[in-house]
């Protein structure tokens, strides 16, 4: 079984996907790490995440860079959007997520476009999505908890910029995939967003 988990950043797609992999015991790729990575590969080349020739080179990274504490920041998110408009990025990406995605026996990835460009076929298709608000503020309690000194403010105009080039950009653009169903976690807590997911692909896989 291949479950595809999309949205927007911050939405707890990648909390419900890991639950997800948990539960049914799948695999499980987190596909914007991978994105984040060629963002930060990019700037320690001392290129330009905006130049599709500087992303393309920075798609040759080191998997080790994929454990690099610094590509969870905001920061890195910025960066990885910026390589992700770059069509040559998404491809030199692409056979990585889709050999993941059809391993035998199955698994769950979480992205952008996994329902609707990498697994095309997967038996359960998830849309997480929540308001702007919701999402700067989970966000902002997260860089607390790390120290980060920024504002709800920034934050908040960040995802704004952020879901904006995502879902405008016009290779692989960020939409709901038909035959997806959509879970917002605006107001659900934690546990209440997983049993959702599970019993979404319980229904769509047919279990
Ligand atoms: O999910 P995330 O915040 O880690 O993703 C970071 C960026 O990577 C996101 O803003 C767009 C890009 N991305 C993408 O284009 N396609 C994916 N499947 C995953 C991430």
């Amino acid at each position: 079984m291949i479950v595809a988990v999309d949205g927007p950043t911050a939405s707890g797609k990648g909390t419900i996907a890991r639950a997800l992999a948990a539960h049914y015991g799948l695999p499980h790729l987190d596909t914007g790490l991978l994105y984040r990575a060629v963002g930060r590969q990019c700037a320690l080349n001392g290129g330009n995440p905006d130049d599709a020739g500087d992303a393309l080179a920075a798609c040759s990274f080191a998997d080790s860079l994929l454990d690099d504490p610094e590509l969870r920041s905001e920061a890195s998110g910025g960066l990885a959007s910026r390589v992700s408009i770059h069509p040559p990025v998404r491809q030199a990406l692409y056979e990585r997520q889709r050999a993941f995605a059809t391993q035998a026996g199955g698994a769950v990835l979480d992205g952008r476009d996994i329902a609707s460009v990498i697994a095309p076929e997967a038996e359960a298709k998830l849309f997480v999505t929540a308001s702007v608000a919701a999402r700067a503020e989970r966000r902002f309690l997260e860089m607390q908890g790390q120290d980060r000194a920024v504002s709800l403010e920034a934050i908040t105009a960040d995802l704004a910029a952020r879901d904006e080039r995502d879902r405008t950009r016009k290779d692989a653009p960020l939409v709901v995939a038909e035959g997806a169903l959509v879970i917002d976690t605006s107001d659900l807590k934690r546990e209440e967003a997983i049993a959702a997911a599970i019993a979404a692909v319980d229904a769509m896989a047919g279990n």
